[in-house]
């Protein structure tokens, strides 16, 4: 077998940080090499064969790993290559109105003489239920929502995808989508005469809740996992980056694990600049992910603790331990604990919050030794200068 280093990436424009739609061929190396948890399949090749068959997915994997990309790439693909109908949307943006948002961006997702379809259905009154699906109804009740989803549903022709990204913003709702697309499956008689419904999103509970419900037996789980160390390399030697040494490569991986996302942004501060830019640009998109999010993953975790904990201790508290872990990689878990030195409670509450960190993909858990370990060097290095920042005195503000 040929070297990963040869031109596989080649011809591939870098894309920015953010980006999340790129041409099959720039996956290449990344996301078309064979994969022995996909048995043998590339990530490209098992999504486009479940697709068509009509199997039913859920996307996981850590953040930044490149899941948005990978299934946001592979459905415009199918759309442009193979006139598949539907498409791919992000349920973030849609807020609290989230399932209401999802009927309508599925309904957007139609193709224009289906729509047409059901507005002449609607304006003749043929079925007071279809009225729920048009544009028109913005404000159903949840019950005409779902009506809504279903009936939009089974409006797909035989060759439809829809990718549900950022599935996790719907929270609650979430069980009543699952219930939607169960009744639909239950109304069509069977998942073959829907499009298929890839759900991906960024935390591992997701799958947890969807586990959960009876429409998961429908479902295939997929993982997408980070680049190994030869294709970061491949794919810093491919984005002209002059002379990539070995110790270029080593501190690369160390620091994004081999995260698509981290490497590309290490990749953005290099490519007019030294591997010092390089490395601060991984820091710095490290650090923003984690303030965006720390919040959220804090106050879910210690939603259910009855014990009152202030959120800038337990800030201040998951720093420290970051600290420690950077520091002494070899430390058990119960040693780095000991040397955080937390009362019961706060230690408790920790232990929520890691075990929090670890659903939203920032964490691997063992669950033999109990241990708690960062999925890269970013990250780690991302909380302890949380804690850094945090510990500044507050006088400059006041004055
Ligand atoms: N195969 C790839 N080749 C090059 N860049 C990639 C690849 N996959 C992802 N990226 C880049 O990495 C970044 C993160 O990818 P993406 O948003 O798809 O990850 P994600 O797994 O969906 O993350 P999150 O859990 O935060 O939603 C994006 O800016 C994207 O452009
Ligand atoms: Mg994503």
């Amino acid at each position: 077998m040929e070297s990963l280093t040869d031109n596989r990436f080649k011809r591939c424009p870098i894309p920015e940080v953010g980006d999340t739609v790129l041409e099959l061929g720039c996956l290449v190396g990344g996301r078309n090499d064979p994969k022995e948890h996909l048995n043998g399949m590339s990530e490209v090749e098992y999504l486009k064969k479940h697709i068509r068959k009509k199997q039913w997915m859920v996307v996981i994997g850590p953040r930044l790993v490149g899941k948005s990309t990978l299934v946001h790439s592979v459905v415009d693909y199918l759309k442009f290559q193979y006139g598949y109908s539907g498409g791919y949307i992000s349920v973030a943006s849609s807020g609290s109105e989230g399932i209401d948002a999802m009927r309508r961006g599925i309904h957007d997702t139609l193709p224009i003489f289906r729509k047409i379809l059901i507005r002449l259905k609607e304006l003749q009154g043929i079925s007071g239920t279809v009225s729920q699906v048009g544009v028109g109804a913005s404000f159903g009740t949840l019950e005409s929502v779902t009506r809504g989803i279903i009936k939009t549903l089974q409006e797909f022709p035989e060759k439809s995808v829809i990718v549900l990204d950022e599935v996790q913003a719907l929270g609650n709702s979430l069980q009543q989508f699952l219930n939607a697309l169960s009744d639909a499956i239950n109304e069509a008689g069977s998942k073959r005469k829907l499009p298929t419904i890839i759900l991906t999103g960024s935390m591992i509970n997701l799958t947890e809740g969807i586990r959960g419900h009876n429409v998961s037996t429908h479902f295939k789980e997929m993982e997408v996992r980070p680049w190994p160390k030869e294709t970061v390399r491949a794919y810093l030697e491919s984005t002209h980056i002059p002379d990539v040494s070995n110790f270029e490569v080593d501190e690369v991986y160390e620091y994004s694990m081999g995260l698509p996302g981290l490497v590309l942004a290490y990749i953005n501060g290099r490519k007019n600049g030294t591997h010092k830019d390089g490395m601060d640009r991984i820091r710095k998109y490290a650090k923003s992910r984690v303030r965006e999010e720390i919040h959220s993953i804090i106050s879910l975790a210690l939603e259910s603790y009855e014990m009152r904990i202030q959120e800038r201790d337990m800030e201040r508290a998951l720093s420290t331990y970051a600290e420690i872990w950077r520091a002494n990689p070899e430390l058990s878990f119960e040693e780095i604990m000991r040397r955080v030195g937390l009362d019961e409670n706060t230690r408790k509450a920790l232990e929520l919050v890691l075990e929090e960190m670890h659903l939203w993909g920032y964490m691997e858990h063992d669950p033999s030794s109990g241990s708690y370990d960062f999925v890269c060097l970013a990250y780690a290095e991302a909380l302890a200068s949380l804690g850094a920042h945090k510990r500044t005195p507050r006088t400059w503000r006041t004055g």
